[in-house]
């Protein structure tokens, strides 16, 4: 039998739904509309299609969007500027700078300069050592996103249930380590240096791939039933006879071999990718108020 496909866009509009109802009664008792900040650094095509996402679900919830394209060849302290200009500005409440940023720049000497109080990503020192605390803070948004998707595939109580993540990154495989363990999953994070990966992909209940490598986790590494969060978005040459574009998207689960194996999955796209930009604009929503002592 194959397995459940889970609606990562009919969760991402579930929460985005809440998170209008929430901002609209912020406009309501206090008389403002909370404002995200989005600054793209260059051409990259795929960067361009995400932000140009959030500007948009920004806008359909009502939240307010300012969006900076800086030219790729921006030096350093003229982004770190920008950034620094935008955390002083109280008429914004969220910062997100696109990654990743071109080569030629400290992406986390950029981070740094985001005020943890705006900081909607999760990314900055503060944010990720609150996480690693257990206290309340903004939360990176795609390991949110996985966890709302298991929650929604298994029920809320995720209690004992064996959690394999594949992948190590600060955006994605580290936050959502600490997110699942904060859920009492039994959390093991592999990446590219790990032995035996296979079997230990084998054992997960819940498995997340987030190694950014197109359709490497195959049918037969998946545990029979297991819940499978694919957070990988590749662009993939399309080879199908039929192919409309040369290119396509797929993700870090190879699905048709995984679909047959697994409980439930989540497809790429219309899985993880959605639920990324809802948890950023519920993230909007509490930064600011957060920062206004709202909360
Ligand atoms: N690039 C890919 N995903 C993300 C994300 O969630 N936040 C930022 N800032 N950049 C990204």
């Amino acid at each position: 039998m194959s397995a459940q496909i889970i609606d990562g866009k009919q969760q991402a509009q579930i929460l985005n739904q809440k998170t209008k109802e929430e901002l609209q009664k912020i406009e309501k008792e206090h008389g403002f509309t909370p404002c995200l900040a989005v600054v793209l650094v260059g051409e990259d095509p795929a960067s361009q299609v995400y932000v140009r996402n959030k500007v948009r679900t920004a806008g359909e919830i009502g939240i307010k969007s300012l969006e900076f394209v800086l030219p790729a060849d921006t030096k350093q302290e003229d982004l770190e500027a920008k950034v620094k200009e935008l955390s002083k500005d109280e008429s914004v409440d969220g910062i997100l700078v696109q990654l990743p940023l071109p080569k030629h720049l400290n992406q986390d000497a950029v981070i740094e300069k985001i005020d943890p109080l705006k900081d909607v990503d999760g990314l900055t020192e503060k944010s990720a050592g609150k996480l690693s605390l257990g206290k309340i803070g903004l939360r990176a948004c795609t390991p949110s996103g996985s966890v709302i998707l298991a929650k929604s595939a298994l029920g809320d109580d995720l209690t004992g249930l064996n959690v394999v993540i594949i992948g190590r990154s600060i955006l994605v495989g580290k936050p959502a380590a600490l997110l699942f363990l904060e859920e009492n999953c039994t959390v093991t994070i592999a990446h590219s240096k790990t032995k035996n990966l296979e079997e230990i992909c084998k054992n997960a209940d819940i498995l997340v791939a987030a190694v950014g490598r197109p359709l490497m986790v195959k049918g037969d590494w998946v545990k029979k039933g297991a819940c499978v969060i694919d957070v990988g978005i590749n662009r993939v040459e399309n080879n199908a006879v039929d192919a409309k574009s040369k290119t396509k998207l797929v993700g870090d689960v190879d699905f048709e071999s995984a679909k047959e194996i697994a409980g439930q999955i989540t497809p790429v796209p219309g899985g993880v990718g959605p639920m990324t930009i809802a948890c950023l604009m519920q993230n909007t929503i509490i930064a600011a108020k957060l920062r206004r002592n709202l909360v």
